[in-house]
């Protein structure tokens, strides 16, 4: 019966230094608890019987939080998966007009002739100046469109898993207060 509950009280102080800021009489207690070497059986069934009622909470709060972690995660999987999806279009456009101009330097590179050779390049700057400052211009601007969605994703992805934290700290906190209280008032009994 004991090593069960010391059991317990490892596993509880173990949750508490993982996750919570522990608050201190809660800590204390329990070190007491653990420290006390002369507890009545009276006085440790009602101490098991604290554990029982609240160690279930404590699970329970763990699962949200758990629940809540990989909601966030999969929304910004999925959030971040739709963004790339929309910027192919852009991609495969820039994509062709790239392998454009490498098929018109490729056909030039062909020419034996010295003559048709500078020709092919001559003309060059005069058909392709336009599509590479189309493909500079639009990469830049794609670029600059897609780190702000990025980044806003981001945000929000903060944001969800800093929710899904501190509602986890307030409900685990709230049982521990309990804990605390009933472990006291088993104390005193
Ligand atoms: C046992 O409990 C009594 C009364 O609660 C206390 O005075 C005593 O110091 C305790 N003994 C030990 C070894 O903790
Ligand atoms: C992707 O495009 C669709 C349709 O245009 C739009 O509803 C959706 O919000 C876009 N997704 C992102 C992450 O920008
Ligand atoms: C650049 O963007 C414009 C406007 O969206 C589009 O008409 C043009 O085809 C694009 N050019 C390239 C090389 O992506
Ligand atoms: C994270 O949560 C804390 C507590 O609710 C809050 O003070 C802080 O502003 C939040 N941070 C963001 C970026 O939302």
């Amino acid at each position: 019966m004991v090593i069960s509950a010391m059991k317990t009280a490892i596993i509880l102080l173990l949750a508490l230094k993982a996750y919570a800021e522990p608050t201190p009489r809660t800590l204390n207690s329990l070190c007491s608890y653990l420290d006390d070497g002369n507890e009545t059986v009276s006085n440790l069934g009602k101490t098991k019987k604290c554990f029982a009622r609240y160690l279930p909470e404590l699970e329970s709060e763990g699962a949200t939080w758990s629940q809540g972690y990989s909601a966030c995660q999969k929304d910004t999987t999925s959030e971040r998966q739709s963004l790339l999806t929309n910027a192919t279009g852009a991609q495969e456009e820039i994509r062709a007009a790239a392998l454009d101009m490498s098929s018109f330097i490729d056909q030039c590179l062909a020419l034996t002739e010295s003559l048709d050779f500078f020709n092919c390049f001559a003309k060059m700057a005069k058909l392709q100046l336009a599509n590479v400052y189309s493909i500079s211009f639009n990469a830049t601007e794609q670029a600059l469109i897609l780190n702000k969605k990025l980044s806003r994703i981001e945000l929000e992805h903060y944001r969800c898993t800093n929710q899904t934290e501190q509602k986890y700290v307030k409900g685990t906190d709230k049982i521990f207060r309990s804990l605390d209280q009933c472990l006291q008032q088993s104390d005193t009994l």
